[in-house]
């Protein structure tokens, strides 16, 4: 059922265009608004949430740094991120004006269904993004939102993350129209660009043999840097994620500001750095965080949006992705990092979609 894919994490990078469509479409009448099916928070209600705490692990944690962004820009209203086996033991501050969102794509994992328990007893209101239906957190929460991934088999979250994302743009979108934070014109812009994600999603997939090469002449690196600032740290962190559960390199995910407050001492001859400069507001600060890093000998991967050719004077190799708007790029530069993460696994021999001491489902502490 690999569908002629060597693994199943390659065929699940490839299911992301449709899972990204998929998870869109199914939200949006013919005018384009967005219909929520699972949620019934109202107007009222939403007027009463003064706080959000999006808690989850790994990859779906990633994906909730990004939500944090997005609600807090679209939507007027502040968010906290935190791993879940965190939040369940610290006596967080959460009440009935409080929004919790669980994000899993199992909606098995222990600490996420604990942490969950712990709002709703508190009085939050609970709402879920889940890929798979029916599962404990789904059946759990007031409100659920379900992503369509379909079924993720490898351990190595893929497609889950990119759905989420789509649901995390969509819930901040949604919420953003409900209180009226956010212009129609506004909205329209950005729910256009994400009608072309699929697309985008595909294009990077056509050219992934050029990602390819560079793991080919990679893989022996036993220390690999990410870096980025602002949205693009969130990204950092999940390529890093990716490339240590399944090629088991030793690696790190950090905001490029805060290099030269210690980890910039790593940094030497040879050392890889994936440095990601696709905001532009940001895009000269992370130039001249590529120029410190080689400066040190690092090898530099640059990731950049079509067009901002700048970054070919710093970095040893770019790879582009197609242009959007800045705050929807985690749902493209994530690719490529999925796809690095892949080829260096298997050009060490990795056994990709089973990596050691990993299970798919987390239900234990
Ligand atoms: O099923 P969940 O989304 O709750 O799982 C959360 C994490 O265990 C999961 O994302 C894990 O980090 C993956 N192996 C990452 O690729």
């Amino acid at each position: 059922e690999k569908e002629g894919y060597a693994h199943f994490m390659m065929k699940e990078i490839n299911e992301q265009p449709r899972g990204v469509y998929e998870t869109l479409h199914r939200r949006l009448d013919k005018e384009d608004n967005i219909v929520l099916d699972g949620i019934k928070i109202t107007k009222e209600d939403l007027d009463k949430i003064n706080k959000v705490y999006i808690v989850a692990c790994g990859t779906a944690y990633h994906a909730g740094l990004v939500g944090k962004y997005a609600i807090e820009k679209f939507a007027k209203i502040p968010v906290d991120v935190e791993v879940a086996s965190e939040f369940r033991y610290r006596d967080p501050f959460v009440d009935e004006n409080t929004l919790f969102i669980a994000v899993s794509q199992s909606g098995e994992t222990l600490d996420t269904l604990a942490a969950l328990r712990e709002a709703k007893r508190k009085g939050a209101r609970i709402l879920s993004v889940v890929n798979v239906v029916g599962s404990s957190v789904a059946r759990e929460s007031d409100d659920v939102f379900y992503t369509w991934a379909g079924p993720e088999i490898a351990v190595a979250s893929t497609k889950a993350y990119t759905t989420q994302l789509i649901s995390m743009y969509l819930l901040s979108l949604h919420m953003a129209m409900t209180k009226g934070t956010l212009t129609e014109e506004q909205y329209k812009a950005y729910i256009k660009e994400l009608k072309e994600m699929p697309d985008k999603i595909q294009a990077i997939l056509d050219d992934h043999e050029t990602i390819q090469q560079l793991a080919d002449e990679q893989f022996n690196n036993e220390n690999v840097f990410y870096i980025g600032r602002g949205l693009d740290v969130t990204v950092a962190y999940e390529g890093s994620l990716k490339l240590k559960e399944i090629s088991y390199i030793h690696s790190e995910a950090i905001a490029a500001g805060e290099l030269k407050h210690g980890t910039i001492a790593l940094i030497e001859e040879g050392r890889l750095v994936v440095a990601l400069a696709t905001q532009d507001k940001l895009y000269d600060k992370m130039l001249s965080n590529i120029q410190e890093v080689r400066a040190r000998g690092a090898y530099v991967i640059g990731v950049a949006k079509k067009g901002n050719k700048e970054i070919e004077k710093s970095a040893d190799k770019v790879i582009y992705i197609p242009d959007t708007l800045d705050e929807l790029t985690p749902i493209l530069s994530v690719i490529p990092l999925q796809i690095l993460a892949y080829y260096i696994a298997v050009a060490r021999g990795c056994d990709v979609d089973k990596p050691k001491n990993l299970a798919k489902s987390v239900t234990v502490e």
